[in-house]
């Protein structure tokens, strides 16, 4: 007899939004504008679809109807993939903020994460995964309306680099392959019953997800490395104020930026690797100082690209 897992046993820390922890981390990443925008834009018109209705009747009175039953018939999935400590874990557990506050309706995130869970016995992950999208249906059931939602669900499956595997691909074990089909089926069901909730899947791996996934994403969002202004804006915001001058800033830009035999520094290498040692460097005795810094700088490897399985295996 299997055990069906319950709400608590499946998501750990649900979060419900509006609200001022996740709105402060939200407003705190850099450079991910256009990311932002457009996860909120289709967030919210999964919960609230007349907002579009409302758009068309003032721009386009009803000529926009084949264009909106296009739009409004995506299926609720948005994949976020790339590298490693890029800000997708972080942009899929704040932006139901952001989306809460725009349609003024309280939103609740349901967190998955396939890496610490379904790891170990057989047939686990496809479990899991029908019991996430089980509690989903239920949840946003009791909140639809015939206009617009009375709040809104985001299941977040995060760590999903199994699920990205295609199924074309050959060495893929049976068992990713009926987590992949639990999956598929339980976005076609959160469509068709056109219920206020979203997925929100999160993987490094881009470049194998699985065909019928990606057929499904009404956005696939790219994740990279911080460019030399997002590097800058992350130093100077932080060692600016602690007196670090302008030039040792762009010494620091260029020391974390991609050299000939490896990348460049990824955002949680800077915020979570480089800003602790130089506090932890100078405390408890010194204050922080611009060339020491540098040389700490200097000192980090940043993490290793996430290498893509199906590249490394020429698929
Ligand atoms: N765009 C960003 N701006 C500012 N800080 C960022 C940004 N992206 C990531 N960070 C920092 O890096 C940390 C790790 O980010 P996050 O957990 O979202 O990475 P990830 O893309 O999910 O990585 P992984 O693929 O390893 O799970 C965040 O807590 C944050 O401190
Ligand atoms: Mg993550």
């Amino acid at each position: 007899m299997q055990h069906q897992p319950s709400l608590d046993e499946l998501f750990e820390r649900r979060q419900i939004y509006p609200d001022f922890e996740p709105q402060e981390r939200l407003s705190r990443l850099v450079g991910l504008d256009d990311q932002k925008s457009r996860l909120a834009k289709i967030l919210g018109l999964l919960v609230n679809p007349n907002g579009l209705e409302r758009w068309a009747a003032k721009f386009h009175a009803s000529e926009a109807r084949p264009l909106l039953e296009v739009v409004l018939r995506r299926p609720p999935l948005v994949v976020l993939a790339g590298d490693v400590g890029s800000g997708k874990t972080e942009l899929a557990e704040t932006i139901g903020d952001a989306v809460a506050r725009q349609e003024r309706l309280e939103i609740t995130l349901y967190p998955l994460s396939l890496a610490t869970r379904g790891q170990g016995r057989v047939g686990e992950m496809t479990q899991l995964l029908s019991a996430a999208f089980e509690h989903t249906v239920q949840a946003a059931s009791r909140l639809k309306s015939d206009g617009k939602a009375k709040g809104g669900v985001i299941l977040l499956v995060d760590e999903a680099d199994a699920l990205a595997q295609s199924r074309e691909a050959a060495q893929m074990h049976h068992e990713d392959r009926a987590g992949v089909n639990a999956f598929i089926r339980g976005i076609d069901r959160l469509a068709n019953l056109r219920l206020p909730a979203a997925v929100i899947m999160c993987t490094n791996r881009l470049n194998a997800l699985d065909p019928a996934v990606r057929r499904r994403a009404a956005d696939i969002m790219a994740f990279g490395r911080p460019s030399d202004i997002q590097r800058r804006h992350i130093l100077s915001l932080r060692l600016s104020p602690l007196g670090v001058s302008a030039n040792q800033i762009e010494a620091l830009v260029m020391a974390t930026g991609p050299k000939q035999n490896r990348p460049g520094f990824t955002f949680s290498d800077l915020t979570q690797r480089l800003m602790p040692a130089i506090a932890l460097d100078a405390y408890p005795n010194r204050p922080v100082e611009g060339g020491r810094a540098l040389q700490i700088a200097q000192s980090i490897e940043p993490t290793p690209p996430f290498r893509d399985v199906a590249r490394v295996a020429g698929l």
